[in-house]
């Protein structure tokens, strides 16, 4: 499809969400990006991999197959067929996941899987098969505070996910951590003395607003950044 932009992709910025729940922090966050996008002309989708069917990659060896590597096609036929089709010709990526077990969920994980896969080539001279990928963000929400990024290695984690997103060859790379997010609207039903609901419930009114205007703002930069 052709555009006034590059003549090759739709001003097209995608939101997968890679959490279970389509209101909460991660949820909120991505909508906010993608208004951000919009604000710069971008059409927007955001898409729940919670609702799709698929698996990750089956080792099938399809997309490295001499006829096809370039194509940037995965054999497997799923969910996901429709999202990396429309990824082929999108100027724009917005990936958001709660951290579950000190990583992205295993939903995200497998379309990272499949997406990246695809796009690789097993080629010293020439690893990526994209010559100009989209601009991508991801978006984090955790329990954990601010301060514990790196002592607990989710610093180096996110820094593995942009390293990794690079082969993409998009024009940027944008990351946003929310950190100590509100889990549960009422903490007394659960046992989970290791949160103090008040504190929670500060960070969710103080801070929590800071993140959403950063995530619109990574919108903005993403969609400028075609
Ligand atoms: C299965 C599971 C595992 C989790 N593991 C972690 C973890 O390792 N580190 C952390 O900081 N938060 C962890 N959390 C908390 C979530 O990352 C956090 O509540 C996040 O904001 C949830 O996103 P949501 O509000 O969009 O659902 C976990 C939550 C669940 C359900």
């Amino acid at each position: 499809m052709e555009n006034e932009f590059n003549g090759l992709k739709t001003h097209r910025v995608v939101g997968l969400n890679g959490g279970p729940r389509k209101n909460w922090n991660t949820a909120t966050l991505l909508s906010e990006a993608l208004k951000g996008a919009a604000s710069q002309g971008a059409e927007t989708k955001l898409i729940h991999l919670y609702d799709l069917d698929y698996k990750g990659c089956v080792s099938c060896f399809y997309c490295k197959t001499k006829e096809n590597y370039l194509k940037g096609v995965c054999a497997q036929k799923d969910g996901l067929t429709e999202v990396l089709e429309l990824l082929s010709d999108s100027t724009g990526l917005i990936m958001g996941s709660p951290i579950y077990l000190s990583d992205v969920t295993g939903a995200l994980r497998s379309f990272i899987e499949r997406y990246l896969f695809i796009n690789l080539a097993y080629d010293p001279v020439s690893p990526s098969v994209l010559e100009n990928g989209p601009a991508v963000g991801l978006i984090y929400t955790m329990n954990i505070p601010r301060e514990y990024l790196e002592p607990y290695g989710y610093a180096s984690l996110f820094k593995s996910h942009a390293n990794l997103l690079t082969r993409l060859r998009g024009p940027m790379i944008k990351q946003l951590t929310c950190c100590d997010t509100l889990q549960f609207t009422d903490y007394g039903k659960y046992h989970a003395p290791l949160f103090d609901e008040n504190h929670k419930k500060e960070v969710r009114e103080k801070r929590f607003p800071e993140d959403l205007a950063a995530a619109y703002q990574m919108g903005v930069e993403l969609a400028q950044n075609k």
